[in-house]
């Protein structure tokens, strides 16, 4: 046996959760993702290029659509599990999965969530980022800032050998400090070979628990903090938008990140 497998099953006879060997990708693997990635990151800034008041999501869908495309890449979210446009765009009181719209119109003071995913050459990447239309108001800019500086802690606390919990109790503290909630049931995921791979990440689990992060895998730094419920409600016409139970305002802020033997690497943000 490797020194390895013999690492990975000493921790799992100790009542550790360890990654499948499936999950760790080779330095091949690793290689073509990360132009999957590049891509990615190159259509978030197109975005943040474009994005301004008085455009509509449908905009937004467009912007992504032709730059992943013509540059060689198919959106990730279009027909994924039926959703319907390229882009998730979640303005204000919503969390995530919004469905891009003619009619939903930019406006100054809105803050939006735009989540890219990108396939290229069948690998898979996802990132997400904020957005402040114009001048918004002390209310969102805070939560703009904290919400950043939570996935900044979950990132400085993600280390090879640690623990998945080790970014959630990261994220989870600094978002409690400051008078916020983190969303209990939708979290981050595996990514890479598949749109969506084990394990789940949630942020809101204590330190030291969940899966051992182990050189190798790559997964999604994804919380969405909420101004006041972590609570939600899905859109029964659509199927897919989640809103707060509260109307209270959310943010959400995602990298995808590559642990290594020596730290952490983040592939898109
Ligand atoms: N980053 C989001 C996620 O992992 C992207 C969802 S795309 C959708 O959940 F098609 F599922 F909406
Ligand atoms: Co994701």
């Amino acid at each position: 046996m490797k020194n390895l497998d013999i690492k990975l099953w000493t921790l799992q006879a100790k009542g550790q959760i360890v990654p499948d060997k499936s999950l760790l990708k080779t330095p091949e693997q690793i290689e073509a993702i990360r132009k999957s990635a590049d891509l990615n990151t190159a259509v978030l800034d197109h975005v943040a290029a474009h994005i301004k008041a008085g455009m509509s999501t449908a905009d937004i869908d467009r912007l992504v659509y032709d730059y992943t495309v013509s540059h060689g890449g198919i959106p990730a979210p279009l027909n994924y599990e039926g959703f319907p446009k390229s882009v998730c765009t979640s303005i204000n009181n919503v969390i995530c999965h919004g469905i891009p719209d003619e009619q939903e119109i930019l406006m100054e003071g809105d803050i939006i969530n735009v989540d890219v995913s990108t396939i290229l050459n069948g690998y898979y990447s996802d990132a997400s980022r904020m957005f402040a239309i114009g001048q918004v108001d002390e209310r969102a800019e805070k939560l703009l800032r904290v919400t950043k500086e939570c996935v900044e802690l979950g990132l400085k606390a993600a280390k090879p050998w640690g623990h998945l919990g080790d970014i959630a109790y990261a994220i989870n503290s600094h978002a409690r400090k400051n008078g916020y909630s983190v969303v209990e049931e939708i979290g981050g995921h595996g990514i890479g070979l598949e749109f969506h791979e084990d394990p789940f990440v949630s942020y809101v689990t204590p330190k030291g628990s969940e899966m051992v992060l182990v050189p190798g895998m790559m997964f999604t730094i994804e919380p969405m903090i909420n101004e006041g419920s972590p609570d939600f409600f899905i859109d029964e016409d659509n199927g897919w938008t989640v809103y707060t139970i509260d109307d209270g305002l959310s943010a959400q802020i995602e990298y995808m990140v590559l642990i290594t033997e020596d730290g952490v690497e983040v592939l898109t943000k």
